[in-house]
């Protein structure tokens, strides 16, 4: 069965600049910055292919505005893992579900050991002035933001033991301090919270949470007060991943009869301030929280259980049969002061997944709009394929969708001196599966219509995430 979104699970292997591309519509002057987005780009090695999306091989893609004008260039991230592959035409490090063939004593010493990838293919930020290319594992791999060469690995000032963090850190502008999170993974495993001063590579531990059965963690949210630590259901067993051999996404378990639960720490003091539980469900990713009194609202988008790791296997992506993917939902859970079970919100009906919002100006604070991807009602995909959008006061949703064009994450612009929460544009890159090839596609963030789509020349797979740079 022809399925046209797999387009987007194809290879892309050439490098290309290509300046001034000719848009349709007219392209905001005032947008002057730079677009970098992360994501896979490359699945097949000449002797080994990788089992899951996650594992592609990291290629970054810029599109930098300038008086209406727009410029792309691609470029593949030279990680060990790149180099290695380039060379023997297989894998040599360990991914999220691929490893390389190794005999059991190789395995056992390479399941905690630094021989993990550096194929930091998930998001992008910006630290002290370096330019950062981010995964799971503790890497932060800087990269030129004009030309997009791999500059290499950042060291941190100081060592914290950490096995994996996540590609989602939090900026907190009135303490000027980055936030991320960690799991290191031992006999007894630890939840770590550290802190990053905007301006240096000095980290310090903000707090510490022993637990014996760690939780797949790939964002949190963070409110005024609280880093909103949500662990569900999908374990990581420690000991299991040592036995078993097996790559990490294989030793995740959905367990049904453990609850979800959110962690609040304190930002300041590291306290464990309480603990709420929730009926099973997971997340990839958070989408904002805030307090109202002792009260924290937790915005996220879930799914039902942990399937959805397993919908996105390349044989499912690649070939038939083909399981739809999980339908995430936009929730929100109100976790009120004294109780012990955080009360579930159904916030839209579209499905909500690879989450935007106005992040300067509303993180952590109440607010109205979020953006993100979703299905079509008639599910004809069953895959994601519109962007959509959605006013939280009235619950109104607006999307963007055409037929056989497939949306990727969608990054808010805020407008200069803006007037409202939602006064700027979203910038999505759009693959076109007839056509095979991928645009950028504008938006206006308040009536969700296209302002300006710009072609590039091949397709460009399906990427996570990306950051807009003023
Ligand atoms: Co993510």
């Amino acid at each position: 069965m022809k399925r046209p979104f797999r387009v987007g699970y194809q290879n892309l292997d050439k490098e290309v600049i290509l300046d001034d591309l000719p848009s349709e519509g007219e392209v905001p002057k005032w947008l002057t910055g730079t677009l970098v987005r992360n994501g896979p780009a490359r699945w097949d090695l000449p002797k080994q292919s990788v089992r899951h999306w996650f594992d592609g091989q990291a290629m970054l893609h810029k599109f930098s505005f300038q008086n209406g004008q727009v410029d792309y260039a691609n470029k593949f991230i030279r990680s060990n893992t790149f180099q290695s592959a380039e060379k023997t035409g297989k894998l040599t490090y360990s991914e999220f579900a691929t490893d390389p063939c190794r005999n059991i004593f190789q395995r056992l010493m390479s399941t905690f050991s630094p021989s993990f990838t550096t194929n930091t293919n998930v998001n992008i930020t910006k630290i002290a002035n370096k330019f950062i290319a981010m995964t799971e594992l503790p890497i932060p791999m800087e990269f030129d933001p004009e030309t997009l060469e791999t500059v290499g690995e950042v060291s941190y000032l100081n060592e914290i033991p950490m096995t994996t963090t996540t590609a989602h850190p939090h900026y907190d502008p009135e303490r000027q301090m980055g936030f991320n999170s960690a799991i290191h993974f031992g006999r007894v495993s630890q939840y770590i919270v550290y802190g990053q001063p905007h301006d240096s590579w000095d980290r310090k531990v903000v707090a510490k949470h022993d637990v014996e059965e760690p939780g797949y963690l790939h964002s949190f949210g963070m409110s005024e007060r609280f880093i909103i630590w949500t662990e569900y259901p999908l374990k990581a067993v420690p000991l299991q991943m040592l036995i078993s051999g097996k790559p990490f996404a294989d030793n995740l378990t959905w367990d049904p009869s453990r609850k979800a639960r959110f962690l609040l720490f304190d930002k300041d003091t590291g306290e464990l301030d309480r603990v709420v539980e929730a009926d099973p469900f997971f997340c990839f990713h958070h989408i904002n929280a805030y307090e109202d009194g002792d009260d924290v609202i937790v915005d996220l988008a879930a799914y039902e259980d942990g399937r959805i790791v397993k919908d996105l296997f390349m044989a499912n992506l690649r070939e038939e049969p083909f399981q739809p993917l999980s339908q995430p939902q936009f929730r929100r859970y109100h976790l009120k002061s004294g109780e012990s079970h955080a009360k579930c919100e159904m916030m839209a009906t579209n499905g909500f997944e690879l989450p935007r919002i106005n992040y300067g100006r509303i993180n952590a604070k109440p607010y109205r709009y979020a953006y993100g991807l979703g299905e079509t009602a008639d599910r004809v995909d069953g895959y994601l394929n519109q962007i959509c959008k959605v006013d939280l006061e009235s619950k109104e949703e607006l999307c963007w969708h055409v037929r056989g064009h497939f949306p990727g994450e969608p990054v808010f612009v805020e407008a200069p001196n803006p007037q409202s929460e939602d006064d700027g544009v979203l910038l999505s890159v759009v693959l076109d599966s007839d056509k095979g090839i991928s645009y950028l596609l504008i938006l206006n963030a308040q009536t969700m219509e296209m302002v300006s789509k710009t072609a590039v020349s091949h397709h460009i797979p399906y990427g996570f995430h990306g950051q807009y740079f003023k």
